[in-house]
Order: C-alpha cells, then structure tokens, then sequence
C-alpha cells in the first residue's frame, strides 16, 4: 500500500537521531539456541514460575500506595522470585515514581532475579504507559488515543510512541501493555478514550505506527525500545450493554468485518505481546477460548509472540465467569487455550495448580516449553540477558523540550472544531472572557485516567508547573482580562448565580464541560447524558445572551444536544495531555488552526449510538416519522478557520480486475485566507453487495497542510482487500459490480470486472 503526499509534517522534532543503537550481537539463531540450552535446564517449576507474572504491590512493604513511602519487601520478593521462581512482575503501586524511585526499584528486582537464583533469568517488568509513561513523575504525557486518532497523523502515534518508549526504558522498563487496538464500536464504554476510535482502518493504521514507535524498526536493537502489546484480543470494546467486562455477542462475519483488523495490521508490524480480552464473547470468556486464542490467533493469523492474560483473568474463570469449576480447571482452560503468561497478579495458585496439572499428565510438558520458549526469546530479544538494568545514559533525556514540544504538537493538531457559528472563533487577545465549567480549573480532565494514577483523579501527583485552561489563558491574555467561576463541579451545581452575574462584564463565556476522569469498571455509566448540573449552568450562561464557547474534556461522547444550539463555538478537546490547556488557548486565540477530525461519530441521542459504516436501511428517514441516521457529528467532521475545495477527483482506470491497483488522485487547494491542514479521507463505497454494504468505508487517509492558495494532489493506491468485505460463508470476498471512490464532496465509479475470494477457516 502506498500514499504519496508531497510535505511530512512535524520534521522540526522528528527524532531519527536519537534512536540511533546498538545492535545485538548475536543472530537470532544463536539466540534459539541460547533459549533451547536455558530451557533444557530449567525445572518444571522454574518453566512456570516464568509464565507467572504478579505485581508489584505483591512485593511491596504495604499495598497501600497513596501518602506512604514505597519500599520493596526483600522476604517476599525472594518468595516471588527465588521460591516460585516468577518470571514477570507489573504496575506500580497506587502512585507515579520519581525516576531515581524506578531505577531503584527495578536493579533491585534484577539483582534477586540474576545473582539470587538458580539460572539467573532476568525479570521482563511490564506497564501501562498508553499515553506517555505516566506512571513517571516527570514523563512527557501524551494525549490519549483518542485525540492521537483526531489528528488522523500516522506520526503523532509513532512520536509520542517512540519517546513513551524511550523513557519508560530510562527507567528499566521494558514491556509496554500498549497499543488498545479495540474498535469503539459502542460508546457507552468506559474505555471508549484509549481507542483509536471506531473505524477498524483508522485503528489499524493508528496502531501500527505507535507499535513502531514502540518497538523502533528492528526490536534486535533494543536499547532505547520496548516490546509492545496489542490489547485486549479480540473483542473487548463491544459489551452489549457498554459495561466494562460484561458479555459481548459478536458474530464471526462482524468480529472479523471489525474487530480482527487492527490485530491482524499489528502482527504484520511485528507486535511483540497480545493481552487477552477480559470479557466473554458468546457466551465463551476469551480467556478459555481456543478457537480464539489458538486457532485465530496461532494458526490463522500466525502470531508467534507472547500471550499475557489480563488482570486475575485466569482465576476469574472460576470465580465470575463459572466455566470452570476450580481454580485449578480455570488454570487448565486458559493454558490449554493459549494463554503463555498469567497476570496473577497477586497470588502464586496459577504456579501450584499449573505445576500439578503437568504432574498429573492433565497438560503436556511440551505445552509449557512453547509458552516458557516464547517467553525467554522476549526477554532475549529485549536485550534483558546482556543488561536487565536501566540505562543511567537515558535519564538525562526525560522530559526534554522537544519531547514537550512533541506532545504539544499532537494536541494541538487533534482539538477539533465542532462548530463556529458567525465565525466566532477565533477570538481577539483583547477580549474580556468568563472562563467556568469543571474543566476550567482543573488538571485531571486534561489528562483523563491513566494519569500518574490508575484513575487519574489525584491531582497531588501533577507536575506542579503542568497548566490548566484557566493558567493557561491568564498567560496568554493576562490576569485581568480572564475571569473564572466554577458554576459546576462535575455533577452539582455550585455558583451558577455568580457565573452569570460574572458574564454580565465580559465579551465571551468560555465553559469547560467536562466528564469525571474514570476507566475500566469504575468508568461504567448509565447513559451518555452530560450530568445535568453542566447542562443547566451553560443554559443559564447561555441565557445572558453573550457569545459562548464550549470546550468538551470527555472520556467518550456526552450528549450535548440540549446546550449546543445555543452555543457559538465547540470544540472538542478529548483528553489533550499535559500540554491540552496551552493547545486549547492557542485554537481558541487563533495561533493555531484547528485541523482535528471526530474519530468517531457523535451521538445526538443516547439511546441512538450510529455509526459512519451504518447500512442502508438506518440511512433514510422514511415512512412513520423516525428518525434515521441523524448523529450530532459526523465521523470525519472538523472544521478549520481556512477554507479547502477538492477537486479533479481521478481513477486511473474506470473497470478493474481483482489484481490490478487503482491509483486515485485528488487535488485539494486552501482557498481561505490562513494556513491550514486537512486530513484527507477516501472512502469506498460497494453499491450492491451480497451482505448488505455500509454506506461507505473509510480506506485512506492523509494529513495535508497548505498554505493560502496552495494547491497538492495527493494519490493513492487501493487493491482488492480494499474493495472486499467479509461475505455469508465468513470469508473475505471482492465481487464484481459497482463502486463508488469518495474525497471531500467528490466521486468516481469504478467497476470491478470480475470476483476474487481469499480464504478463512471457520471459527465457531
Ligand atoms: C487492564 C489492562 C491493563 C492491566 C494491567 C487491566 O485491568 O484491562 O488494559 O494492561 O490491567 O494494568
């Protein structure tokens, strides 16, 4: 596949230097070797102690985290490591380190592991860093995915990538339990925020390139690298009730339509790790599937990297989804379904259970050494034999400017501009603001979840020189002219008399909405409404009859639909990072261009979640007055303060066979008055289909920037895949008929000649 465009943005911070390594001696076959040699000495209980992995709190002094010093408990870390011979530890407490704190930490654990015990194995250390190694005092915090995906720039998801990468590894760090690769296919989803959003392309694409930032171009070299995971396969993002963890029913021709893509883009760019999906699908916890974890992810799809279970997921086989009957049947299930490593996390029954099962006869030895084997080629391949320790060089290249500048950059390319009525935006430095909301003041709803803490809501743990909205705008218009009222916290009212009392002296209102950072089961809501409190205090303000903007810090789409009439301006923040307030000063005062696009389609209703692939028979308002697909926001959506026109809309052939490429051009031209980006997006169009086609797919994209007046034609080229979707046998499929290539309002047909299929194996 190819995209020539004729500009690369961000050249200024490209970072190529920096990634310069040294590569391993050794070849890969010496290394197979290597691993044969290690594994024909290690016991049966060495082999599982390998595929155990715990966190830290289990060999902490006290689990408790916030408040209290973290030391490392000696006696149970021999436990873990000498006496179970654990292979894998994870996390952190319930707080971000200091970098001097991790660096401590781990040559701690590394000494017990390589001068304590028998063989000397390292530990491979793995963390969520999903935005920004963020479990680190003084890390650059990225964006969320979410926002990565909205500046639709392949090279914000391979930069910040590469430098969450490089300092997660100054801190001896090597395993990242990042990209989520889950399509956010229903956005009651708490986790909805760490997609790339709900387009299986645009997931995909957005996946590869951090998984290539993560992991560089050769995992060989892997000083200043970690080992990636795609997560959490297969199917996580689509419970039917939108709960975290709770029953999802996916059909095979749906999971593979759009599910498996993004999994199967990250096993073609060398992902490293998979972490298994925590819920059930059809009845079948993945956990115990092996059609899913063997069958697809082995033989059909041909991953040979590690397999980690999520969080106690093993046990909770016995113990929340009652397959198995015993804790020791859940151990048997998940390993005879493919499950390499258990993320305990906390106990070592998964190591007694699994070493009396191979004792016993009920798994084969054989069984253990290909996940034991998977294992140490990981730990070889990170380099973690020749030095398991940080790397003291790195620690001066922590939080540097161009770091800083890089996370910067993203979030301003992602804030997307929702609607600007009378061209409100962008707003003169001499105007006089009312700044109110819950986001206004406030450092998590910048940073969502994931944020020096598991939830992100503990402020304490902030840099103290990061900037909220209101710091923000002070700096860039001075004190006096930005006056701020909290009106609302995240659910109550608080002064909202005073806020429109306030707005009775200012130019414009500026009001930060905003949802209460909260991931994974604490995350689950009971609908998508903004909390009423947010919405009476912008109607009150909105009341006043003064310009107002609103600023939306969301976890997923709140529904905005009573308050956005009467609001001016909207943009959408998502979750921006460290540098969101500075980003969104600058789009709101103009010295940026907002060029951010919805990665995902806005509901306008919270019991109507459409998406942009929707089919025929949800496109039509027809007979009996509903309303069909009818969102806020269209997926794609985003406006700038320039203008752009496509045009001269080209295919190079109009009829195709399967194995030809079509070359499709467009020209796009700023026809407005300011330097601008667009993202480019082709979609396709399958008029008449076996299974019935969505109205388009989205199958190309590029970021385009142009000055006033400028024109660039940007190509690409599709194949067959490309026009093929998943047919009645669950087999993808290309048929012959009538297409529809589409750029900005511009299209072309195209008609395929002949039909092509590609094979799969069933799966149910
Ligand atoms: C999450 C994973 C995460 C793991 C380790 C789980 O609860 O689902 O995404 O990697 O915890 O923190």
């Amino acid at each position: 596949m190819k995209t020539r465009i004729f500009s690369i943005t961000l050249s200024t911070i490209v970072l190529t230097s920096l990634w310069a390594v040294e590569v391993c001696a050794q070849s890969s076959v010496d290394r197979d070797k290597r691993v044969e040699r290690l594994l024909g000495k290690m016991t049966l209980e060495e082999k599982v102690g390998q595929m155990t992995q715990v966190t830290l709190k289990a060999v902490s002094s006290t689990q408790e985290g916030s408040g209290s010093v973290h030391t490392l408990d000696d006696a149970k870390l021999k436990h873990a490591l000498v006496k179970y011979h654990t292979g894998s530890i994870l996390n952190v407490w319930d707080a971000s380190f200091k970098l001097e704190h991790w660096q401590q930490v781990i040559t701690r654990i590394q000494d017990i592991a390589t001068q304590k015990t028998r063989l000397g194995i390292p530990i491979i250390y793995g963390i969520d860093a999903v935005h920004g190694h963020h479990y680190l005092r003084n890390a650059t915090v990225f964006p969320h995915n979410l926002a990565i995906a909205a500046t639709w720039d392949r090279e914000h998801a391979k930069i910040s990538n590469q430098i969450t990468a490089f300092e997660a590894r100054a801190c001896g760090i090597p395993w990242n339990f990042s990209p989520v690769l889950d399509v956010a296919r229903n956005s009651l989803w708490s986790r909805f925020f760490e997609t790339f959003g709900e387009d299986p392309y645009l997931v995909a694409e957005m996946g590869r390139a951090a998984i290539l930032g993560l992991q560089g171009q050769k995992i060989d070299s892997p000083s200043e690298f970690v080992a990636a995971t795609a997560k959490h396969f297969v199917g996580y993002s689509a419970p039917l009730t939108g709960k975290d963890r709770t029953p999802a029913w996916i059909p095979e021709r749906m999971l593979r339509e759009y599910f498996l893509p993004p999994f199967k883009a990250a096993f073609d760019a060398g992902v490293k790790t998979v972490m298994v999906n925590s819920g059930e699908i059809n009845g079948v916890p993945v956990h115990s599937s092996h059609a899913l974890l063997t069958d697809l992810l082995r033989d059909e799809l041909g991953f040979k990297g590690v397999v980690v279970s999520d969080w106690e997921d093993v046990l909770k086989l016995h113990s929340v989804h009652q397959v198995a009957a015993s804790e020791k049947a859940a151990v048997k299930m998940a390993v005879l379904a493919g499950i390499d490593m258990s993320m305990t996390p906390y106990t070592f029954s998964f190591h007694d259970h699994l070493v009396e099962l191979v004792r016993d006869g009920e798994i084969s030895e054989d069984r253990i050494n290909e996940s034991v084997r998977r294992i140490l080629k990981l730990k070889f391949n990170l380099g973690l034999f020749d030095n398991p320790y940080p790397d003291s060089r790195l620690a001066t290249g922590v939080g540097q400017a161009k770091y800083h500048k890089a996370s910067l950059a993203a979030a301003q390319d992602a804030i997307t501009l929702l609607k600007n009525d009378k061209n409100l935006l962008p707003l003169s430095k001499q105007v006089n603001v009312l700044l109110t909301g819950p986001g206004a003041a406030s450092l998590p709803p910048l940073h969502g979840s994931w944020s020096y803490t598991w939830q992100g809501t503990d402020e304490s743990f902030y840099p103290k020189d990061t900037r909220n909205v209101l710091q923000a705008m002070r700096a860039e218009l001075g004190e006096d002219r930005v006056s701020y009222v909290a009106g609302a916290s995240y659910a109550d009212l608080i002064d909202v008399e005073a806020a429109v009392a306030a707005a009775k002296n200012v130019d414009v209102i500026v009001a930060a909405v905003a949802e209460k950072p909260a991931v994974e089961q604490p995350g689950i809501i009971e609908n998508l409404d903004l909390p009423e409190a947010q919405v009476k205090l912008v109607q009150a303000l909105q009341a006043t009859g003064k310009p107002i903007v609103l600023v939306l810090l969301e976890n997923r789409p709140r529904i905005i639909r009573e308050i956005e009439k009467g609001s001016w301006s909207i943009l959408m923040a998502y979750y921006p990072g460290m540098f969101g307030a500075d980003a969104i000063v600058d789009v709101l005062f103009g010295d940026v261009n907002p060029s951010g696009k919805l990665p995902f389609t806005y509901p306008r209703y919270s019991g109507s979640l459409e998406h942009y692939d929707h089919k025929g028979s949800e496109k039509q308002a027809s007979a009996y007055a509903w309303t069909a697909y009818n969102p806020q926001w269209a997926f794609g959506h985003g406006l700038s303060f320039t203008t752009f026109e496509y045009s001269n809309l080209k295919l190079d052939k109009s009829e195709m066979l399967p194995d030809d490429t079509l070359n499709v051009s467009v020209t796009l031209t700023n026809t407005g008055k300011r330097a601008g980006k667009e993202a480019v997006q082709l979609y396709v169009s399958d008029l008449f289909a076996s299974v019935t086609p969505p109205v388009k797919k989205l199958r190309r994209f590029t970021k385009v920037a142009l000055q006033p007046g400028e024109s660039k034609t940007v190509e690409f080229e599709l194949y067959k895949e490309d026009l093929s979707f998943i047919g009645r046998d669950n087999k993808p499929v290309l048929e012959p008929g009538e297409f529809e290539i589409r750029a900005g309002q511009l299209t072309a047909r195209l008609v395929v000649k002949a039909a092509s299929s590609m094979g799969f194996k069933d799966l149910f």
